[in-house]
């Protein structure tokens, strides 16, 4: 016998509510603001059970055919603009399920046999993160591109290498553009393996436990490109490790440009001035006039804060989190989207700054020039000529000392001032002391010689397809 609705039934829900959801909990609750970012992967994800529904005869060709049309209509409305989601309907699996029944009617009401919304969120957010990842594939191969195009472009010139923010040594800037081809090379190598686990399909878990419906998991991965199905329904229904791994590959990426971005205001400072970042690139102070600010590394190095505290976030809601689902993991998403929306807009607006940076190569030859930046060398000539390694440092140790008391440099030093420090010291010793000289020496695996660097630069190319 119907009785009269109790007012929870509007809800999908609602049959066991005597009372309508307060107002208050409706607004609290919802997470159709943030989450409606997930349709279209909710709407594959539908369609794909339904038709396996079809195969197991859950529901008939007749249905199938509602379901997807209506989906494929509810889709379209989404992507147009004049689809209404509705905060009471909760969250996006809840909107556009609802709107299916309304559209379509008993079939619509079937789709969600064999299937909870937690294992559907798991699946929408492995389905969203999977794409992710071939997008962030991408943006970060665009990164790399460019500093092998700075590098080429660069061949040949060179600047001091630091340690301690401290000039240390003489470098390629090819080689130096060429360490952060390396670092995205990794964080892309990082995102693809990353992938390997998300790419497990969840769906059929349903609530927890799984279901006595007789469902075919393995066809439904298949048909939505993934590699296989999770193993254990109480794991997939409350895991999240997959995210907390995207977005801790996201926070090493924006750590990686937070210290280009820091070398870039560095460098662009008038103490410095190594480099032009292009007008297009930056912004003016409101005050002085003459300012131009590295607004945009600034904020790329501020914005690793959000990403770190993103992944921060993700860890405290899994830690301590009882087997399985628990409201909690909804807090999930905007940390998830806020570091993919953050880490993609600063790597590709890092990719476009970099594509028109000048270098002023005569201003970074000449900090190379001053600072006994060759002092290594000097120690590695005197090993060479069998002084034990050890006692060369002192020996240099000493000549630099001579020479700031003079206030000269070690190549201004005449062979009889420097033989007073070590009578191995002969004539071929100004070679070694030039700046061009040291670069080229440290022919080592992965050094700054223009003969090792030329072979990364071209390996890198080829890699790139650049070439
Ligand atoms: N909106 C929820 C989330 O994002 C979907 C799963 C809700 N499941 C549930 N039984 N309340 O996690």
């Amino acid at each position: 016998m119907s009785k009269e609705k109790p007012a929870g039934s509007e809800k999908l829900w609602g049959g066991r509510f005597a009372e309508a959801t307060a107002h208050s909990v409706e607004a609290f609750t919802s997470s159709i603001q943030y989450d409606s970012r997930l349709y279209s992967y909710d709407i594959a994800g539908s369609k794909a059970h339904a038709a396996m529904l079809k195969r197991q005869g859950v529901l008939t060709q007749d249905e199938l055919d509602a379901v997807i049309d209506g989906l494929s209509a509810i889709e379209k409305e989404i992507d147009g603009g004049s689809f209404v989601f509705k905060s009471e309907l909760e969250d996006v699996h809840m909107n556009i399920e609802k709107a299916l029944v309304d559209k379509i009617g008993p079939a619509g009401a079937k789709l969600h046999s064999a299937r909870s919304r937690n294992d559907q969120i798991a699946l929408d957010l492995r389905l969203y993160l999977r794409d992710q990842c071939d997008r962030f594939a991408v943006l970060l191969t665009d990164a790399q591109k460019t500093c092998v195009s700075l590098a080429r472009h660069y061949l040949g010139d060179i600047m001091p290498g630091y340690t301690h923010l401290q000039r240390a040594q003489p470098v390629l800037i090819s080689h130096h553009m060429l360490a952060y081809y390396e670092m995205f090379g990794r964080d892309r190598q990082r995102i693809l393996d990353c992938r390997k686990r998300i790419n497990l399909s969840p769906l059929g878990c349903a609530a927890l436990a799984g279901t006595g419906l007789p469902i075919d998991r393995e066809s439904v991965a298949e048909e939505l490109g993934f590699d296989g199905v999770t193993a254990n329904s109480m794991d997939s229904s409350g895991d999240r490790d997959f995210a907390i791994e995207f977005v801790s590959c996201c926070a090493l990426i924006q750590t990686h440009l937070s210290r280009i971005s820091e070398e870039l205001v560095l460098w662009s400072s008038q103490e410095f001035s190594f480099v032009d970042i292009s007008d297009k690139f930056c912004t003016g102070s409101s005050i002085m006039p003459q300012k131009k600010n590295p607004d945009i590394p600034e904020l790329i190095r501020g914005k690793s804060g959000r990403v770190i505290g993103s992944l921060m976030t993700l860890f405290t809601l899994l830690k301590g989190l009882p087997l399985t689902y628990n409201r909690d993991l909804q807090e999930d998403k905007e940390p998830v989207f806020d570091a993919v929306d953050t880490v993609s807009a600063s790597l590709s607006i890092m990719a476009e700054l970099l594509g028109n940076l000048r270098f002023n190569t005569d201003r970074m030859k000449k900090a190379t020039q001053t600072g006994f930046i060759t002092a290594t060398d000097l120690a590695d000539y005197l090993v060479m000529k069998n002084v034990p390694f050890r006692e060369a440092h002192g020996i240099v140790g000493r000549s630099v000392a001579f020479c700031i008391e003079k206030g000269c440099e070690l190549e201004d030093l005449q062979l009889d001032d420097l033989q007073k420090f070590s009578p191995a010291i002969g004539e071929d010793v100004y070679a070694v002391l030039s700046v061009d000289g040291s670069v080229n020496s440290r022919l080592s695996t992965g050094g700054t010689a223009r003969k090792r660097v030329e072979e990364a630069i071209e390996k890198a190319e080829k890699q790139l397809g650049m070439v």
